[in-house]
């Protein structure tokens, strides 16, 4: 990649999209009726309809031409290579070739990792089988009712949001938890009224030293300990890491103990073990749909030409937003109430990835990189912060996901639904000027002068750009499909950002830092010299209030 050439076509494309007598995008609709089959594209029953964003046929030739300037092609082919793409850790992130069903060789660095893949998958699915049937049961016998997962960032964020987007495949008599703070509410909270007896433990740390998992951890250890007795432990606790030295020293017994690889980035994990918690409650086959929806995805990113490839799209969308028009934020509004958490999921996967200020040269990147990524379900979002999508002083690009068949839900609820998210979007492009606002307030017989005190404030300047994904309804499969989608747009915009999407190094500080107060926050006696004066005077503060 030469970064003149990425700079020119960027300049290129700010100079189009941000000509001052570009169109409303209402207007490209009016002009055009096809614009919708123009700018959308299908895959399979999922559709991507970008038509609401300020693209036309000039804009999407300059995407692409950026695209290529950046060598797009070239580096996801390094991707699925198996190179050490990850530059600072001197790792591949080859997370694809755990949904790699097809059994198509894949090398991490060389290294075939078909077999290695495939047979603890088989373990891992055979176990979480066993425990969904009750073939596998706890220390007296029963069977397991409660699974609790021990993780956090991508150890929890996955199996979390996955298990809830998929409950209707969950087991009957099967509850799904999930622990992730070291906040001792988020345990005691989760252990309310479950039954130790009846309990699984899956500890899911890839490095298996994360402070808030083998915190938690070793509290329902010694819960289970008192409760049961020290033998419990080896039926009621599973693990899952790359590090199964240090999960041995934790005392889980080695058949309930399953590994990946430190080619698979934490934030790109679900698809390995960790997902263990999600297999047991969904079971094998919806879990190998699950891989399968992710495996369909990484084809398609390998082979749609670019102008309909849906990931490379939604990412070249996401630099135009970030770096043409200058968008800080990205909101994706989910209208499935079961993708509750998939926003949460999404900030991890986006900004852990791409939220970085040096590029792969070791140099400060000239272009803002990724925006902050948020969002809720519609339609609750719409009776909280929809108001400034439609009059805020920022202007949010939103995705909106929504299903064309509800499963285990009311059709009439899911009519409602839909119609919601599609208003939404017409709302946010077309928006309502002041002449019709004027002529709604006659007609409602508004004295003029209140009228036009008032009509300012019921304008929506509209032009705001959203996509919708649409897709059949939300099976394992469909799930699959949308994480792969989202994985493979952060990479495309990492490289064009040519920051290294699979570091995370900026959640080091923190943690170092927090290791050391740790001792002065335990020990009241402990003098605070040398900390700055808010930290001292905050750890002082507490002392006096406990
Ligand atoms: O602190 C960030 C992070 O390292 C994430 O990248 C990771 O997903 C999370 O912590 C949990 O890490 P582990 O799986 O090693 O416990």
């Amino acid at each position: 990649m030469d970064a003149s050439t990425v700079a020119d076509a960027l300049s290129a494309l700010r100079a189009h999209a941000g000509r001052s007598d570009a169109p409303r995008v209402a207007d490209l609709f009016k002009a055009d009726p096809g614009r919708f089959a123009r700018f959308s594209v299908a895959f399979d029953d999922l559709l991507f309809d970008f038509s609401r964003h300020r693209v036309d046929a000039t804009t999407l030739r300059l995407l692409v031409a950026l695209a290529r300037a950046a060598d797009l092609e070239g580096r996801r082919a390094e991707l699925f290579s198996g190179a050490a793409v990850n530059g600072t850790e001197r790792r591949a992130a080859l997370h694809m070739a755990l949904r790699n069903l097809s059994g198509a060789p894949m090398r991490a660095q060389g290294e075939d990792v078909d077999a290695i893949v495939a047979a603890e998958r088989a373990r891992l699915l055979d176990f979480a089988q066993g425990v969904r049937e009750g073939a596998i049961r706890a220390a007296s016998g029963a069977r397991f009712t409660d699974v609790v997962n021990f993780g956090i960032g991508g150890s929890d964020l996955g199996p979390a949001m996955a298990a809830r987007a998929l409950s209707p495949f969950v087991a009957d008599g099967l509850k799904l938890h999930f622990v992730a703070n070291v906040d001792g509410a988020d345990i005691a909270d989760a252990l309310k009224g479950v039954a130790l007896e009846t309990t699984l433990f899956v500890v899911c740390s890839k490095t298996f030293t994360t402070l808030e998992t083998m915190t938690n951890a070793a509290s329902a250890r010694a819960r289970l300990v008192a409760a049961l007795g020290e033998a419990a432990v080896a039926d009621h606790f599973c693990a899952v890491s790359t590090q199964l030295d240090r999960v041995a020293a934790f005392g889980v017994r080695p058949d309930r103990v399953f590994g990946f690889w430190d080619w698979v980035g934490g934030r790109y994990s679900i698809w390995s073990a960790i997902g263990l918690s999600l297999a047991i409650g969904i079971g094998r086959d919806n879990f190998k749909d699950f891989l399968r929806g992710g495996e369909d995805v990484d084809r398609h990113f390998q082979e749609a030409p670019l102008e309909r490839n849906i990931p490379a799209l939604m990412g070249l969308i996401g630099v135009l937003c970030r770096n043409a028009l200058g968008f800080p934020t990205h909101a994706v509004i989910p209208y499935d109430q079961r993708l509750v958490r998939f926003p949460a999921y999404l900030q991890q996967l986006d900004m852990e990835s791409n939220g970085k200020s040096v590029g792969r040269d070791g140099r400060r990147v000239r272009l803002d990189t990724a925006p902050v990524v948020w969002g809720e379900p519609g339609t609750n979002g719409q009776h909280a912060f929809f108001q400034l999508l439609h009059q805020g002083t920022q202007i949010v690009p939103v995705d909106f996901l929504v299903a064309a068949r509800p499963i285990a839900a009311d059709e009439r609820h899911h009519e409602l639904l839909f119609a919601n998210c599609l208003a939404q979007a017409q709302a946010l492009t077309q928006g309502r000027g002041i002449e019709e606002v004027a002529r709604q307030l006659e007609a409602q017989g508004m004295a003029p002068q209140e009228a036009a005190m008032l009509a300012p404030h019921k304008v929506f300047e509209g032009d705001r750009p959203s996509s919708t994904l649409l897709y059949g309804s939300l099976t394992p499969r469909t799930l699959g499909r949308l994480i792969a989608l989202y994985e493979h747009k952060v990479f495309t915009q990492g490289v064009i950002w040519n920051v290294n999407t699979f570091d995370q190094w900026g959640v080091e500080l923190g943690k170092e830092l927090a290791v050391k107060l740790a001792p002065l926050v335990a020990d009241a006696d402990a003098p605070l010299d040398g900390l700055d004066s808010s930290t001292a005077g905050l750890i002082a503060a507490a002392r006096a209030r406990r």
